[in-house]
């Protein structure tokens, strides 16, 4: 009778939604999903630059699963994005919607057990630890994926949570005409580091759009096109270096159109 109770209250824990969650050991993932870790093969982003496809062989679960399993199943209903922290406080938010069935894997190893690190190219660093936790997507079946490079991919990951705030921020009374694609891009690409009006990553404080507004089109354009031919060894990426050139100053001139037009709400935040 008793043991019966005590399962019941285990159970229980173990389902009961929670918001926010620190993620276990993959020893003790491993022991909570019930079933042997998949094997994920993506074309690494970090590692295809120049053209190349580098595929590699990961180890983990599908990030649905285990996102059903940390924070309960209703998940999906919940929240707007998922929120990814990782070791350094970097945090990488994604809408929801995005989390199809098969699409991302938490990962936790390479397959053949090779150290679990990666060179990120892109970003002038070299044997990167990606543990505990790695988010990567299948962008071999979904080969679309591919071109939006490691935007959403974040690794160090030691806690996940539910995002269930408003993007508002990135629109305040004042911002004219339509910007809903440029915004698209900018939380694709530069809010898993950067904030405009206080909505984005923890990793700076300056105001994006306020940034935007100290600079002219040009030598902007020029910085989120190849940071590094501006400043050799800095760690911001280039725009979305998977795709061709001129897609690229496209997408960089909506970005810096957007972010000149959107009122400085608070420049400090
Ligand atoms: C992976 C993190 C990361 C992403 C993504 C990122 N940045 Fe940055 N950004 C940085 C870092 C790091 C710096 C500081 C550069 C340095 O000092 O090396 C920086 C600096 C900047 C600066 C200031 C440059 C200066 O002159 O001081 C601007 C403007 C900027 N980023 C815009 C953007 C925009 C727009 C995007 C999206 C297209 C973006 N960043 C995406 C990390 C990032």
């Amino acid at each position: 009778m008793m043991s019966i109770l005590i399962a019941g209250i285990v159970v229980l824990f173990l389902t009961l939604p929670t918001h926010a969650a620190e993620m276990p050991s993959p020893d003790a993932l491993t022991a909570r999903m019930g079933t042997a870790p998949q094997v994920i093969r993506v074309h690494e982003p970090h590692l295809s630059v120049g053209g190349r496809k580098v595929a590699i062989e990961y180890l983990g679960y599908p990030a649905g699963e285990v996102l059903s399993k940390i924070l309960g199943t209703d998940w999906r209903g919940r929240a707007g994005a998922v929120e990814f922290r990782a070791l350094d406080g970097y945090v990488s938010r994604i809408d929801t919607a995005r989390f199809g069935p098969g699409h991302a894997w938490l990962v936790f190893a390479r397959r053949d057990g090779t150290v679990f690190t990666v060179d990120n190219l892109g970003q002038n660093q070299l044997g990167v630890p990606l543990g505990p936790y790695y988010l990567v997507w299948d962008n071999i079946t979904r080969a679309e994926l591919f071109a939006e490079g490691a935007s959403h991919w974040p690794y160090q990951v030691v806690e996940i949570s539910l995002f269930d705030g408003s993007d508002a921020a990135l629109r305040p009374d004042g911002l004219d005409g339509d910007h809903g694609a440029a915004i698209d891009l900018v939380k694709t690409n530069c809010l898993s580091c950067h904030k405009v009006n206080g909505y984005g990553g923890e990793k700076f404080e300056d105001n994006l759009a306020a940034l935007a507004k100290a600079r002219n089109r040009a030598d902007f354009l020029a910085w989120l096109l190849a940071p590094s031919r501006l400043k050799p060894g800095t760690t911001m990426p280039p725009l979305a270096p998977l795709r061709a050139e001129a897609e690229r100053e496209r997408m960089a001139g909506a970005i810096y159109e957007y972010l000149e037009a959107v009122p400085v709400v608070d420049p400090g935040s």
